[in-house]
Protein backbone atom coordinates (compact mmCIF):
# COMPACT_ATOMS: atom_id res chain seq x y z
CA UNK A 1 0.00 0.00 0.00
CA UNK A 2 1.56 3.59 -1.18
CA UNK A 3 -0.03 6.16 1.57
CA UNK A 4 -1.32 9.06 0.55
CA UNK A 5 -0.74 13.00 2.29
CA UNK A 6 -3.96 14.71 0.44
CA UNK A 7 -4.95 18.62 0.87
CA UNK A 8 -7.65 20.21 0.80
CA UNK A 9 -7.93 23.37 0.01
CA UNK A 10 -11.11 23.86 0.58
CA UNK A 11 -12.66 27.42 -0.74
CA UNK A 12 -9.46 28.82 -0.61
CA UNK A 13 -6.93 29.71 -3.82
CA UNK A 14 -6.96 31.08 -7.10
CA UNK A 15 -4.53 31.33 -9.49
CA UNK A 16 -1.97 32.98 -7.49
CA UNK A 17 -1.94 29.94 -4.96
CA UNK A 18 -0.65 27.99 -7.84
CA UNK A 19 2.83 28.88 -7.09
CA UNK A 20 2.60 26.83 -3.88
CA UNK A 21 1.91 23.68 -6.32
CA UNK A 22 5.15 24.58 -8.26
CA UNK A 23 6.98 24.62 -4.93
CA UNK A 24 5.45 21.51 -3.87
CA UNK A 25 6.67 19.51 -7.01
CA UNK A 26 9.96 20.88 -6.83
CA UNK A 27 10.09 19.74 -3.57
CA UNK A 28 9.00 15.88 -4.21
CA UNK A 29 10.09 15.44 -7.58
CA UNK A 30 10.12 11.58 -6.91
CA UNK A 31 7.74 10.95 -3.75
CA UNK A 32 7.72 7.95 -1.61
CA UNK A 33 3.93 8.46 -0.79
CA UNK A 34 0.86 9.42 -2.81
CA UNK A 35 0.26 13.30 -2.76
CA UNK A 36 -3.00 14.62 -3.79
CA UNK A 37 -4.23 18.30 -4.28
CA UNK A 38 -8.41 18.88 -4.26
CA UNK A 39 -7.98 22.55 -5.43
CA UNK A 40 -12.06 23.86 -5.75
CA UNK A 41 -13.03 23.21 -9.26
CA UNK A 42 -12.16 26.62 -10.85
CA UNK A 43 -8.43 25.95 -10.46
CA UNK A 44 -8.69 22.32 -11.24
CA UNK A 45 -8.03 22.04 -14.38
CA UNK A 46 -4.50 24.64 -14.31
CA UNK A 47 -3.55 22.68 -11.02
CA UNK A 48 -4.07 19.31 -12.34
CA UNK A 49 -1.06 21.26 -15.04
CA UNK A 50 0.97 22.76 -12.62
CA UNK A 51 1.12 19.48 -10.43
CA UNK A 52 2.57 17.10 -13.17
CA UNK A 53 2.79 13.96 -12.90
CA UNK A 54 4.19 12.65 -9.22
CA UNK A 55 0.92 15.18 -7.93
CA UNK A 56 -2.62 13.81 -8.30
CA UNK A 57 -5.30 16.35 -8.16
CA UNK A 58 -8.96 15.40 -7.31
CA UNK A 59 -12.28 17.40 -6.62
CA UNK A 60 -13.88 18.23 -3.57
CA UNK A 61 -17.14 16.73 -4.49
CA UNK A 62 -19.65 15.95 -7.44
CA UNK A 63 -22.91 15.34 -8.25
CA UNK A 64 -25.06 12.18 -7.86
CA UNK A 65 -26.13 12.62 -11.95
CA UNK A 66 -23.84 11.93 -14.76
CA UNK A 67 -25.59 15.34 -16.16
CA UNK A 68 -28.52 17.38 -16.66
CA UNK A 69 -30.22 20.22 -15.12
CA UNK A 70 -28.24 20.69 -11.93
CA UNK A 71 -27.21 24.33 -12.11
CA UNK A 72 -24.08 25.09 -10.32
CA UNK A 73 -22.91 21.15 -9.53
CA UNK A 74 -20.51 19.66 -11.05
CA UNK A 75 -20.15 15.71 -12.66
CA UNK A 76 -17.45 13.14 -11.99
CA UNK A 77 -16.74 13.35 -15.63
CA UNK A 78 -16.47 16.46 -15.34
CA UNK A 79 -13.64 16.54 -13.26
CA UNK A 80 -12.04 13.72 -15.07
CA UNK A 81 -11.96 16.05 -17.73
CA UNK A 82 -10.30 18.74 -15.69
CA UNK A 83 -7.79 16.69 -14.80
CA UNK A 84 -8.70 15.04 -11.40
CA UNK A 85 -7.99 11.18 -10.43
CA UNK A 86 -10.05 11.39 -6.75
CA UNK A 87 -12.76 13.33 -5.43
CA UNK A 88 -13.58 13.81 -1.47
CA UNK A 89 -17.48 13.36 -0.62
CA UNK A 90 -19.32 13.49 2.49
CA UNK A 91 -16.68 16.34 3.89
CA UNK A 92 -18.41 16.90 7.21
CA UNK A 93 -18.48 21.04 5.66
CA UNK A 94 -20.77 18.90 2.85
CA UNK A 95 -22.52 17.07 5.14
CA UNK A 96 -23.60 20.20 7.74
CA UNK A 97 -23.62 23.09 4.48
CA UNK A 98 -25.48 21.01 2.32
CA UNK A 99 -27.80 18.81 4.27
CA UNK A 100 -25.48 15.61 2.43
CA UNK A 101 -26.99 12.62 4.01
CA UNK A 102 -25.32 9.16 3.76
CA UNK A 103 -27.53 7.97 1.20
CA UNK A 104 -26.77 11.27 -1.16
CA UNK A 105 -22.92 10.37 -0.39
CA UNK A 106 -23.38 6.67 -1.22
CA UNK A 107 -25.03 8.04 -4.54
CA UNK A 108 -22.13 10.74 -5.39
CA UNK A 109 -19.70 7.64 -4.02
CA UNK A 110 -21.64 5.81 -7.01
CA UNK A 111 -21.37 8.06 -9.58
CA UNK A 112 -17.54 9.30 -8.69
CA UNK A 113 -16.90 5.27 -9.51
CA UNK A 114 -19.07 5.14 -12.67
CA UNK A 115 -16.60 8.16 -14.04
CA UNK A 116 -13.46 6.27 -12.86
CA UNK A 117 -12.81 8.30 -9.95
CA UNK A 118 -11.10 7.18 -6.29
CA UNK A 119 -13.65 8.47 -3.95
CA UNK A 120 -12.25 10.03 -0.21
CA UNK A 121 -15.32 9.19 1.82
CA UNK A 122 -15.19 11.54 5.25
CA UNK A 123 -16.62 9.79 8.40
CA UNK A 124 -16.76 11.59 11.65
CA UNK A 125 -18.09 12.25 14.84
CA UNK A 126 -19.15 15.76 16.36
CA UNK A 127 -18.36 16.80 19.45
CA UNK A 128 -21.19 15.78 21.52
CA UNK A 129 -21.28 12.68 20.11
CA UNK A 130 -17.84 12.06 21.73
CA UNK A 131 -19.08 12.95 24.80
CA UNK A 132 -22.06 10.63 24.50
CA UNK A 133 -19.84 7.93 24.16
CA UNK A 134 -21.42 7.58 20.51
CA UNK A 135 -18.47 7.76 18.49
CA UNK A 136 -17.41 4.21 17.38
CA UNK A 137 -21.65 3.92 16.89
CA UNK A 138 -21.99 7.55 14.49
CA UNK A 139 -19.02 6.68 12.78
CA UNK A 140 -20.40 2.69 12.10
CA UNK A 141 -23.25 4.23 10.77
CA UNK A 142 -21.71 6.75 8.26
CA UNK A 143 -19.40 4.52 6.93
CA UNK A 144 -21.89 1.80 6.18
CA UNK A 145 -24.35 4.20 4.17
CA UNK A 146 -21.98 6.78 2.84
CA UNK A 147 -20.01 3.45 0.92
CA UNK A 148 -21.85 1.54 -1.69
CA UNK A 149 -20.80 -2.33 -2.74
CA UNK A 150 -18.06 -2.70 -4.57
CA UNK A 151 -15.22 -1.11 -2.50
CA UNK A 152 -11.79 -1.63 -3.27
CA UNK A 153 -8.74 -0.11 -2.89
CA UNK A 154 -8.05 1.44 -5.98
CA UNK A 155 -11.65 3.18 -5.85
CA UNK A 156 -12.27 3.85 -1.84
CA UNK A 157 -10.09 5.91 0.59
CA UNK A 158 -11.66 6.68 4.06
CA UNK A 159 -11.27 9.87 5.88
CA UNK A 160 -11.65 9.90 9.62
CA UNK A 161 -12.24 13.11 10.50
CA UNK A 162 -13.94 13.96 13.85
CA UNK A 163 -15.45 17.43 13.61
CA UNK A 164 -14.08 19.12 16.35
CA UNK A 165 -10.85 18.52 15.41
CA UNK A 166 -11.15 20.68 11.89
CA UNK A 167 -9.59 23.44 12.00
CA UNK A 168 -9.77 24.00 15.56
CA UNK A 169 -6.15 23.29 16.48
CA UNK A 170 -7.26 20.21 18.52
CA UNK A 171 -6.30 16.74 17.65
CA UNK A 172 -7.37 13.76 19.39
CA UNK A 173 -4.75 11.20 21.60
CA UNK A 174 -3.12 8.92 19.51
CA UNK A 175 -5.36 6.26 21.27
CA UNK A 176 -8.38 8.07 20.26
CA UNK A 177 -7.09 8.18 16.67
CA UNK A 178 -5.99 4.57 17.22
CA UNK A 179 -9.48 3.45 18.00
CA UNK A 180 -11.31 4.70 15.48
CA UNK A 181 -8.59 3.40 12.78
CA UNK A 182 -8.55 -0.09 14.22
CA UNK A 183 -12.57 -0.07 14.17
CA UNK A 184 -12.44 1.19 10.44
CA UNK A 185 -10.43 -1.22 9.09
CA UNK A 186 -12.43 -4.07 11.04
CA UNK A 187 -15.49 -2.68 9.83
CA UNK A 188 -14.35 -3.13 6.61
CA UNK A 189 -13.05 -6.31 6.76
CA UNK A 190 -16.01 -7.69 7.98
CA UNK A 191 -17.88 -6.15 4.98
CA UNK A 192 -15.50 -6.80 2.57
CA UNK A 193 -12.78 -9.62 3.52
CA UNK A 194 -9.25 -9.26 4.87
CA UNK A 195 -8.03 -9.01 1.22
CA UNK A 196 -9.47 -5.80 -0.14
CA UNK A 197 -10.10 -4.25 3.30
CA UNK A 198 -6.32 -4.39 4.20
CA UNK A 199 -5.35 -2.38 0.97
CA UNK A 200 -7.97 0.43 1.53
CA UNK A 201 -6.27 3.54 2.97
CA UNK A 202 -7.24 5.14 5.93
CA UNK A 203 -6.76 8.95 6.19
CA UNK A 204 -6.69 11.04 9.47
CA UNK A 205 -8.05 14.44 9.19
CA UNK A 206 -8.45 17.41 10.98
CA UNK A 207 -5.40 20.10 12.27
CA UNK A 208 -3.00 17.76 11.02
CA UNK A 209 -0.06 20.25 10.91
CA UNK A 210 4.21 20.20 10.35
CA UNK A 211 4.58 19.54 14.19
CA UNK A 212 2.31 16.72 15.10
CA UNK A 213 2.13 14.96 11.89
CA UNK A 214 5.01 12.13 12.82
CA UNK A 215 2.89 11.84 15.70
CA UNK A 216 -0.47 10.81 13.89
CA UNK A 217 1.78 8.81 10.91
CA UNK A 218 2.83 6.74 14.05
CA UNK A 219 -0.85 5.51 14.87
CA UNK A 220 -1.51 1.63 13.36
CA UNK A 221 -3.74 2.08 10.54
CA UNK A 222 -3.10 5.62 9.59
CA UNK A 223 -2.30 5.26 6.23
CA UNK A 224 -2.04 9.10 5.50
CA UNK A 225 -3.75 12.62 5.87
CA UNK A 226 -6.52 14.87 4.69
CA UNK A 227 -4.85 18.09 5.11
CA UNK A 228 -6.87 21.70 5.56
CA UNK A 229 -5.54 24.74 6.38
CA UNK A 230 -1.87 23.33 6.68
CA UNK A 231 -1.92 21.70 2.76
CA UNK A 232 -2.39 25.65 1.66
CA UNK A 233 1.13 26.36 2.07
CA UNK A 234 3.63 24.39 0.14
CA UNK A 235 6.27 24.59 3.12
CA UNK A 236 3.76 23.20 5.58
CA UNK A 237 2.45 20.63 3.24
CA UNK A 238 5.52 19.56 2.15
CA UNK A 239 6.93 19.14 5.91
CA UNK A 240 3.70 16.70 6.53
CA UNK A 241 4.34 14.89 3.26
CA UNK A 242 7.82 14.21 4.02
CA UNK A 243 6.71 12.78 7.80
CA UNK A 244 4.66 10.56 5.95
CA UNK A 245 7.17 9.24 3.92
CA UNK A 246 9.62 8.87 7.11
CA UNK A 247 6.72 7.22 8.97
CA UNK A 248 7.09 4.01 9.98
CA UNK A 249 5.55 0.96 7.96
P1 LIG B 1 -7.94 21.23 8.78
O1 LIG B 1 -9.08 20.62 7.81
O2 LIG B 1 -6.67 20.49 8.46
O3 LIG B 1 -7.87 22.69 8.38
O4 LIG B 1 -8.38 21.02 10.17
C1 LIG B 1 -9.11 19.24 7.52
C2 LIG B 1 -10.27 18.91 6.64
O5 LIG B 1 -11.38 19.40 6.90
O6 LIG B 1 -10.14 18.16 5.66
Amino acid sequence: MRKLAAGNWKMNGTGADLAEVAALRAAHPSPAVDILICPPATLLSRLSQAAGPAIASGGQDCHAAASGAHTGDISAAMLIDAGASYVILGHSERRADHRETDAVVAAKCQAAWAAGLTAVVCVGETEAQRDAGQTLGAIGAQLAGSIPEGAGPDTLVVAYEPVWAIGTGRVPSPEQIAEVHDFLRAELTARLGPRTASGIRLLYGGSVKPDNAAGIFAVSNVDGALVGGASLKAADFSAIVTALEDAPV
